[in-house]
């Protein structure tokens, strides 16, 4: 039994950090050159994401926590009695407040998190709102395998992956990503996916670049966080933000334009910009309904059911897994 603000387990070792300069060193030595949009949250680049999700511009927020609202509890009556939920990245608490809630006696919450600070934040939040729930947090990354904690009970075991999260990978990541995940769940388990749906480009290019310019500090701050981690020495005003929707890709696309001729230094190395070169730091998947749940598919899931607003902004999909999983 868990007792009001006890959380069952705590498990993993934070992951060895990664060696952000050979990361940014690979990518800017890449042409065209690239940065992996991981490195965007820091802790300024989280508050800006933050600052993000209240934009009018950003619907993704607002409209995916409707929908929660609204159809959680179809979800969890697909879900069942004593479900085990399982959230990769601890996001909002609000969100998954939403889900547990309209759960039937849920059995447990694992919440998975590369950042062992956020990871018990987000658990010690869930253990003192939801008394009765066995709360775990996993600190791991969780693009790699991840351990699950004991969960005595046979409920079914649910993925929780909101916010689009999904999007930042390719379709090929993504059917990865979801294949590892049904594994981990085995048959008969279950996901409810949130996933930003394509749409009018104009629509898309404004939530990516919002009048207030935050989308733009949050790109601009991936170079503060280099300059701070790397001793690099970028010149936040001599780069501009970039974001547009290619709709050849299916994608929304940010980038880092170089205002002039330029180099720069990090970890001893000497980087050539041109005139308007640019780094490419982020991806945004889009997907319809349809090419959504055939990316499920090829993943060895089951569309069962998807949900979405009245402007068809935003989708939640609600995913078994078959009982042959894919190889
Ligand atoms: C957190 C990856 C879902 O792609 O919409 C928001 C990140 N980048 N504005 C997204 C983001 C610029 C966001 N995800």
């Amino acid at each position: 039994m868990t007792n009001g603000t006890t959380v069952a387990s705590f498990t993993g070792a934070q992951p060895a950090q990664e060696n952000i300069l050979d990361g940014a060193l690979a990518g800017l030595g890449a042409t065209p050159k690239t940065l992996p949009s991981k490195y965007f949250y820091d802790e300024r680049g989280s508050k800006l994401f933050e600052l993000i999700c209240e934009l009018p511009e950003y619907y993704v927020t607002r409209v995916e926590t409707a929908l929660l609202g609204e159809f959680a509890g179809q979800a969890a009556a697909l879900m069942g009695d004593g479900a085990s939920i399982i959230e990769f990245g601890t996001g909002s608490s609000e969100k998954i407040g939403i889900l547990l809630g309209a759960l039937e006696r849920p059995a447990a919450f694992v919440a998975v998190d590369i950042s062992p600070t956020a990871l018990r934040a987000a658990a010690e939040t869930m253990a003192r709102d939801f008394p009765n729930l066995a709360v775990h947090g996993v600190c791991a990354d969780f693009t790699q395998p991840v351990a699950l904690p004991e969960m005595p009970g046979a409920g079914r075991r649910v993925v929780f992956f909101p916010g689009s999260s999904l999007g930042n990978f390719n379709p090929e990541q993504s059917v990865d990503f979801l294949a590892n995940a049904a594994r981990l769940i085995g048959p008969g388990g279950g996901m409810l996916i949130g996933i930003d749906v394509k749409k009018d480009e104009a629509i898309l290019n404004a939530a990516y670049d919002d009048a207030q310019g935050v989308t733009a500090a949050f790109n601009l701050n991936l170079l503060r966080h280099l300059n701070r981690e790397c001793g690099a020495n970028f010149d936040l005003d001599a780069f501009s933000h970039r974001a547009f929707y290619n709709a050849g890709a299916g994608r929304v696309e940010m980038h880092l334009v170089s205002l002039h001729a330029q180099t720069v230094t990090l970890g001893g190395q000497s980087i050539a910009f041109a005139e308007g070169e640019t780094i490419h730091t982020e991806n945004s998947y889009k997907y319809s309904i349809p090419e959504f749940q055939d990316l499920a598919r090829r993943a060895g899931c089951e569309p069962v059911r998807a949900w979405t607003d009245a402007e068809g902004l935003f989708s939640l999909h609600y995913l078994s897994v078959a009982s042959d999983p894919a190889p």
